[in-house]
């Protein structure tokens, strides 16, 4: 992966210390997701085609989606985001992204479940699952709901510093000092696993 200029800020950044506007960090997230699902992509073409699923490559992936995606990314949206823009979002809107949370984390079980049984037709099955959903999600935090941030913040500029420490309360509950660059190393990773095979 080329770490783009976002993931490299985000990246460089501590939750405490981010030079990043909470819309800018969610996107940067997104973006280092993104990243992680086209490999994801790429290794399930590499198993439909009959090739060895492979453990180490398996285990960065729900490292990634299951302690960053669901633990971080997911709680700062749950808990922080979504509540922020309460008003302004439709609830059905965030009310189904919430659900899409759920669906999302239950798949990650499964998957799990699916890799450590050394299982290749159900990974497959899951992973094409897994991405469609959310490529989905993603595209509609992006429109339906980010951008609702913005907004907020031009109103009462004060919100924008109560969530840039709510999203670091988060992160700094679930992840270890300095584990961004562990999650934009296991990109790199799986990137380059997935041309050299
Ligand atoms: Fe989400
Ligand atoms: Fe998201």
């Amino acid at each position: 992966m080329t770490v783009t200029e976002d993931v490299e800020i985000w990246r460089t950044s501590t939750p405490r210390t981010s030079r990043q506007s909470p819309e800018a960090e969610l996107r940067s997230e997104h973006t280092l997701m993104r990243a992680v699902l086209a490999s994801v992509e790429t290794e399930a073409q590499r198993l439909a085609r009959g090739a060895s699923l492979r453990t180490e490559f398996w285990a960065d992936v729900i490292d990634f989606i299951g302690n960053f995606v669901h633990l971080c990314h997911r709680a700062k949206e749950e808990r922080c985001c979504f509540d922020t823009v309460r008003d302004e979002a439709s609830r059905a809107v965030l009310d189904a992204l919430a659900k899409e949370h759920k669906k999302a984390e239950a798949l990650t079980f499964e998957l799990c479940g699916a890799i450590e049984s050394g299982d290749w037709e159900q990974t497959l099955r899951l992973a094409h699952v897994y991405l469609h959903a959310m490529r989905g999600h993603m595209d509609r935090e992006e429109s339906d709901v980010f951008p609702l941030l913005a907004a907020r913040f031009l109103e009462a500029p004060a919100s924008e510093e109560a969530l840039r420490e709510s999203f670091a309360d988060v992160e700094e509950a679930v992840l270890p000092a300095g584990r961004r660059a562990h999650y934009v190393e296991i990109s790199r990773r799986l990137a380059v696993m997935t041309k050299t095979s």
